[in-house]
């Protein structure tokens, strides 16, 4: 099938190149000129696993191509797919002006000669979006043409977008129309996953609803794991304990810093609002954003509480991106820990695999030493803290770390360091919702 994709950012070009992969002819459109060209040139935007490779091998087997131009691209392809931004205001609404740009283009580019159309939104919007993407449609666009509405929520996360893309545990069409909905089924007869046929609004709930759920069990465990911490108790069995029901599940209870990123951040906030807004509030979601600040000041506090005082101490932090496998820093809450240590004065050297750039620029006006390599990152630090998940830092050789650092202080935020491993490496071990480890001699 011909396929457009408006907006080539994490979510559009990671979905226009999965079509492509699976046999469709896709073009992403983006307004952003310098962006479609260097994607022309075989150079990425962004960084995430696999993503390069078949954006090359596709665009070489003539599937998948990139242009500004969306009115081209309505006309040649039936079915037009909306993955442009939608930020939250300072009010926690969203900011739906791109997705009312875009649909007002693309009803602009419409004529009844065409056939066809189907619209669908991939962004997160609230629920009745999709009814006022319509309307724009009938207002925009000339008497006659034929066209649907349809939902399709994206459930990828970044670092691993393409396996989740291609290996999706079920893939929601919100459809008011059967026509949309049997043509919607065909552009994912290749992926072979369950199909969760719903109406429009209810599609669009889906995914407020989905990512609020996950946000409040990474807040569930995070709230326990304070509770662990006053009783001595380890979060992590806890976690293990109560994740093998599988009612609960053992995926998304990982205890750390609390959630950051691009998605569930703004998503809690959109649905707090769109609920009040509709006169059904979910109170319980802001206990949720609590908790997740609460979080790293709990963290904060007690590294400020064995260092007694931050300014002039050199901390290290192992990670920037908001999650491992990304260069992607948008709501990190590693940024704002290095944000906060910066401002009590400490000098902070910081470290990522992926997200250098990304974080330079997040960090711009602070003052922190940005390495290359995750060991002069730790040369002569009094303390190291590992706020992102990535593999690497759990494989890094300790006693080497040990080593180059002015004293033994481990604070890991995201419990990915073997605590045995960092004692006998001749660490203390501080963790979160688990008993610090401190040598026997300090
Ligand atoms: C997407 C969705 O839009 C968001 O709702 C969802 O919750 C997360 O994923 P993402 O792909 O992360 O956002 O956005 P971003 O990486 O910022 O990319 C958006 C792209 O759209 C950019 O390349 C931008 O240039 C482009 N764009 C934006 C357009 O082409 N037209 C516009 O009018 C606005
Ligand atoms: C999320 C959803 O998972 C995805 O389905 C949706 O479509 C987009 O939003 P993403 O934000 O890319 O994906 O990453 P995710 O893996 O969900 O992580 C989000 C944040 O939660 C990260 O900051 C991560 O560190 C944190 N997290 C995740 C935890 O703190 N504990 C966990 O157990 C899982």
């Amino acid at each position: 099938m011909n396929l457009a994709i408006i907006g080539t950012g994490y979510v559009g070009l990671t979905t226009g190149t999965c079509f492509a992969e699976v046999g469709h002819k896709v073009i992403c459109v983006d307004n952003n000129e310098a962006k479609v060209q260097s994607l022309r040139e075989g150079k990425m935007p962004i960084y995430e696993p696999d993503l390069e490779e078949m954006i090359v091998s596709n665009v070489s087997a003539g599937r998948l191509e990139f242009t500004t131009d969306l009115a081209a691209a309505v006309r040649e392809c039936e079915i037009v797919f909306i993955a442009v931004p939608t930020p939250p205001h300072e009010d926690g609404s969203v900011d739906l002006s791109y997705i009312e740009g875009v649909s007002r283009e693309i009803a602009e580019s419409l004529t009844p000669d065409m056939g066809y159309r189907i619209l669908v939104d991939k962004s997160t919007v609230p629920v009745s979006t999709g009814s006022k993407v319509h309307q724009v449609i009938d207002r925009y666009a000339p008497a006659g043409v034929d066209i649907d509405v349809v939902s399709n929520p994206e459930f990828l996360r970044e670092g691993s977008a393409v396996y989740d893309l291609l290996n999706p545990d079920r893939i929601v069409i919100g459809a008011d129309s059967q026509r949309a909905m049997d043509m919607m089924k065909r552009v994912y007869q290749p992926f072979n996953a369950p199909i969760v046929e719903v109406d429009l609004a209810s599609a669009e709930l889906i995914k407020h609803a989905a990512n609020s759920f996950l946000a409040l069990k990474i807040s569930y465990i995070n709230a326990v794991s304070a509770v662990c911490e006053k009783a001595g108790a380890d979060v992590e069995l806890v976690a293990m304990g109560i994740g093998m029901d599988k009612r609960i599940s053992r995926h998304f209870l990982n205890a750390g810093l609390g959630y950051g990123g691009s998605c569930f951040p703004k998503d809690v906030k959109g649905f707090i609002n769109v609920a009040e807004q509709l006169g059904a509030p979910m109170e319980i979601l802001k206990e949720v954003e609590r908790v997740n600040e609460a979080q790293i000041e709990r963290f904060l506090g007690r590294i400020r509480k064995k260092m007694w005082v931050l300014r002039k101490k050199r901390i290290a932090v192992w990670g920037i991106a908001f999650k491992q496998n990304t260069d992607d820093v948008r709501e990190s809450v590693a940024v704002k820990l290095i944000k906060r240590l910066c401002e009590e004065g400490a000098h902070v050297t910081a470290y990522d695999p992926k997200a250098a750039e990304t974080g330079a620029a997040a960090l711009s006006g602070y003052d922190v030493t940005i390495c290359d390599d995750m060991y002069e990152c730790v040369r002569d630090a009094e303390v190291l803290v590992v706020a992102t998940e990535w593999k690497q830092f759990a494989m890094a050789n300790l006693v080497k770390v040990r080593e180059l650092m002015r004293l033994p202080i481990l604070f890991d935020g995201r419990n990915i360091i073997h605590g045995e491993n960092a004692l006998h490496a001749g660490f203390e071990y501080h963790s979160v919702g688990r008993r610090t480890l401190r040598p026997t001699k300090s």
